[in-house]
């Protein structure tokens, strides 16, 4: 690839968007309140704006391998408490993908070094579902079950949380799992219950 292509790329996207609207990157410059919150996972092929026909201004993002949201990490957790209690966000995404590779790596028995402590969020999930996990049988649908479980588990480290508690209370802010079919480009919405998962832990992780 020309890394020059890139900036030719840049100026006919600036002439396409002036076209249609002059003031475009004008308006852009006074300030974003996006509705959406999106954390996603970094493989090049799960697009965050572009898969939901969204554009710049439209979604707050936060992308990391197999998105996860550690209970640690201050990168995600100074993500969603700028977009959740400074932007306002009404809508908390956590999407993951069929075919992740950090996911895939997860599973297997390897000494990845720095990856270790990263994917062994995963391997919390699958000892989280154990019983459900090892009682599929095929390999692959055990996969994309995983897939769809980290988000799960995903989705409630978001509702630990204060920031996202508070908005829940005063603003009903919705948590949603979803699942990108890189095979067919399809998103799936997993219609995680989050009320019903809520109110099975928020005896533990209630913060106020
Ligand atoms: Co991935």
């Amino acid at each position: 690839m020309d890394i020059n292509q890139i900036f030719k790329n840049n100026d006919s996207w600036v002439k396409d968007k002036i076209n249609v609207d002059s003031n475009y990157f004008e308006n852009l410059s006074k300030g974003q309140s996006p509705e959406i919150l999106y954390i996603g996972c970094s493989d090049s092929r799960v697009t965050a704006e572009e898969l939901m026909g969204l554009g710049p201004g439209e979604v707050f993002v936060h992308r990391n391998i197999a998105n996860t949201v550690p209970n640690l990490d201050m990168s995600a957790a100074s993500v969603i408490n700028y977009a959740v209690g400074v932007l306002k966000v009404n809508h908390v995404v956590v999407c993951g993908h069929y075919y992740c590779g950090g996911v895939k790596a997860a599973m297997q028995q390897s000494d990845l070094g720095i990856l270790n402590p990263w994917l062994r969020n995963i391997r919390d999930v699958y000892r989280l579902h154990k019983d459900e996990l090892n009682a599929i049988k095929d390999e692959n649908d055990r996969y994309n079950r995983l897939i769809e479980l980290n988000v799960q588990e995903q989705c409630v480290n978001v509702i630990k949380q204060a920031v996202v508690q508070t908005a829940y209370k005063e603003r009903g802010i919705k948590v949603h799992g979803w699942v990108f079919d890189i095979k067919t480009g399809k998103l799936i919405d997993l219609k995680i219950d989050l009320d019903e998962i809520l109110k099975g832990i928020m005896e533990i992780y209630q913060l106020s």
